[in-house]
């Protein structure tokens, strides 16, 4: 997706860069080229510049040759308030900022609350994301938390860069399964309740229901296997009557729904807990039984514009190529399917929200699914089909196996997230014995919360989204290396320079009465401070690049390196005391005192965006 030009709020962000190139280039401004393609780093080497734009987009869509335009751009160059220097440098631009502009431009941005995030691009439009979604009376296992923190995150980072965002969490309450969970429940059940009052009042949970299934699932299996044995055709005589328990669902009947909402309750109470523990919210829940209604009107839709057809008693929408596979809408026997109800969720979304993105953070293994869904929709002549896309994750492996409800492998996401709380625990406590009073007693709990949902969440937005992970109870727990309590603690560390001098955080340090004409920015001459105040300027385009292209673990990234150009410095301090924070001289102390508190604000921001908290104190 293009990313339209910010405003003017960051002067060293990629569009201010770009047009200032533009500007400088004297090539009609009306000719336009890939903006993503517009590529700005840092030079290979700090003495060649500080911002390195490459040219080869611009060049390209000029017809001309990008080293030609580079010398023109660095010939018209005038130093300005933000920009000092240009040089040409093959087929790049190096720029050289105005070190003391930057440094004010960071500490005021962040300090003010404004932030280096420019809200330009999403403003105005809205994003409809369906995420975590999971299956009622289903265990949440493990690899739903992918979906669940890459969804959450994602949200995030669409509402800092402007969007409006629609967080839709499409609950799985309808489909065959349940007429097998009602059927299970009916065969199985002890006590059976007698009435509606009594079912009211039976305390139920997930693990309960998902037994029920799984035995369901497998009593089917050894009656089908009975029958082959013995040469007879037809179906298991459990499998018929699950059948029927879906249709008088389907129908309405009394008794189906009044089990089917138990069921739904019970397990929409659970999922809660998870998500208070995660801190993860939704704007919309809706669960596909809510598009039931619905599904008559867009099968008469698609059948009016020719394409249905039927196949073996189903009905169904032929793919384009002959080599895809059918969406299925409808079975011979009447039951509606999840693709039938995707179709009206994605016309209800369009229709309510008006969309400019509508996304879906399912794993891998709906590929085929959503490409039908977007197919038909598209042929069925809706534009905004193409505002639909899936932002598919990989898979988790336990013990080198994929996870799934039927192979038995489940790892429980509330089991990791207790085993994660046990461990953090240990380790705040640990923490707090070496470094004394800082963490009181009464915080350890509260602290150690924080330490393992962020090293729970972190673990997963941490990679590539579409890379399969494999499960491992240290990358998950940990709170070392390039994990979310690293990054916490930076953060803290931070605050606890800040408090240590008297500053929890009054603003930016003004020029003291010893030098009035001093700007604070240009006290800062170490490369140390020039390199993480570089790196915290970042945040901006790092945020808009992780949300344009669907991928936290940008951010994940870019949070890990400004720790290590943080903790640079801070150790340099630590050999050298010239570099010390806390120095002697009341101006440059509070010039350096500004860069930590605009660490703590882009770190806090940065942990914020991902669904982890920040606390000041570990
Ligand atoms: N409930 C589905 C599952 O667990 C995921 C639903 C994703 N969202 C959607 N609109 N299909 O596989």
């Amino acid at each position: 997706m293009p990313e339209p030009m910010q405003s003017a709020l960051d002067p060293f962000s990629r569009s201010a860069l770009r047009a200032v190139v533009a500007g400088l280039s004297g090539l009609d401004p009306g000719i336009e080229f890939d903006p993503d393609a517009f590529s700005v780093a840092a030079p290979p080497r700090p003495e060649l510049g500080d911002f390195a734009v490459g040219l080869f987009p611009a060049a390209r869509a000029f017809k001309q040759s990008p080293a030609k335009l580079a010398t023109r751009v660095a010939e018209q160059f005038m130093p300005g308030d933000h920009l000092e220097d240009a040089r040409a440098a093959g087929p790049f631009i190096n720029f050289r900022a105005n070190r003391a502009a930057l440094f004010r431009h960071v500490v005021q941005a962040t300090h003010s609350g404004v932030g280096l995030i420019s809200t330009a691009a999403g403003t105005g439009k809205t994003i409809c994301i369906d995420y975590s979604s999971p299956n009622i009376s289903k265990h949440l296992a493990y690899h739903h938390i992918r979906s669940t923190v890459i969804g959450s995150a994602l949200a995030n980072l669409y509402r800092a860069v402007g969007y409006r965002v629609i967080g839709i969490n499409h609950l799985g309450d309808w489909g065959t399964t349940h007429g097998m969970l009602i059927c299970a429940f009916k065969t199985w059940f002890e006590p059976q309740p007698a009435n509606a009052e009594e079912l009211n009042r039976l305390s139920l949970t997930i693990a309960e229901l998902n037994e029920l299934y799984v035995c369901m699932r497998r009593a089917i299996e050894a009656q089908r296997d009975e029958l082959r044995r013995r040469g007879i055709e037809g179906d298991p005589t459990l499998e018929s009557q699950s059948r029927e328990w879906f249709k008088k669902l389907e129908d309405g009947d009394g008794e189906a729904r009044g089990l089917w909402q138990k069921f739904r309750d019970v397990s929409w109470a659970e999922f809660q807990q998870v998500y208070r523990t995660l801190g993860i919210a939704f704007e919309e829940v809706k669960g596909e039984s809510e598009f039931m209604s619905d599904v008559p009107a867009v099968l008469d839709m698609l059948e009016q514009k020719g394409l249905l057809a039927e196949s073996d008693g189903a009905v169904v929408v032929p793919a384009a190529d002959p080599n895809t596979p059918p969406l299925l809408l409808r079975k011979k026997d009447g039951a509606t399917l999840y693709g039938t109800r995707d179709l009206a969720a994605a016309m209800y979304r369009w229709n309510t929200y008006q969309f400019e993105r509508s996304l879906y953070v399912v794993d891998r293994g709906q590929n085929l699914h959503f490409s039908q869904v977007f197919d038909a929709l598209a042929r069925a002549g809706f534009d905004w089909a193409q505002r639909c896309s899936h932002v598919p994750f990989g898979l988790v492996r336990v013990g080198g196996k994929k996870t799934g409800s039927r192979s038995g492998k489940v790892v429980l996401l509330k089991e990791v997230l207790a085993e994660a709380q046990r461990r953090a625990v240990a380790v705040v406590e640990d923490n707090r014995d070496k470094v004394g009073t800082e963490t009181n007693r009464n915080h350890v709990e509260e602290i150690s919360r924080a330490v393992a949902v962020g090293a729970v969440i972190f673990a997963n937005l941490s990679s590539q989204r579409e890379k399969d992970v494999d499960f491992s109870w240290e990358q998950v727990l940990s709170t070392a290396g390039d994990s979310g309590p690293y990054i916490q603690y930076a953060h803290a560390r931070c605050a606890s320079i800040l408090r240590r001098a008297g500053r929890s955080d009054g603003g930016p340090s003004k020029p003291g009465p010893s030098r009035p004409d001093d700007d604070p920015g240009a006290l800062l001459q170490s490369e140390y401070e020039w390199a993480l105040a570089r790196k915290l300027i970042e945040i901006g385009s790092v945020v808009h690049r992780a949300a344009h292209q669907n991928e936290p673990h940008l951010l994940s990234r870019y949070l890990l390196d400004l720790c290590a150009v943080f903790s640079r410095w801070y150790t340099a301090g630590n050999q050298d005391h010239a570099l010390r924070v806390l120095c002697d001289d009341p101006d440059l102390r509070a010039a350096r005192l500004d860069l930590v508190a605009a660490t703590q604000h882009v770190l806090a921001r940065g942990l914020g965006l991902l669904g982890i908290d920040a606390p000041e104190a570990m």
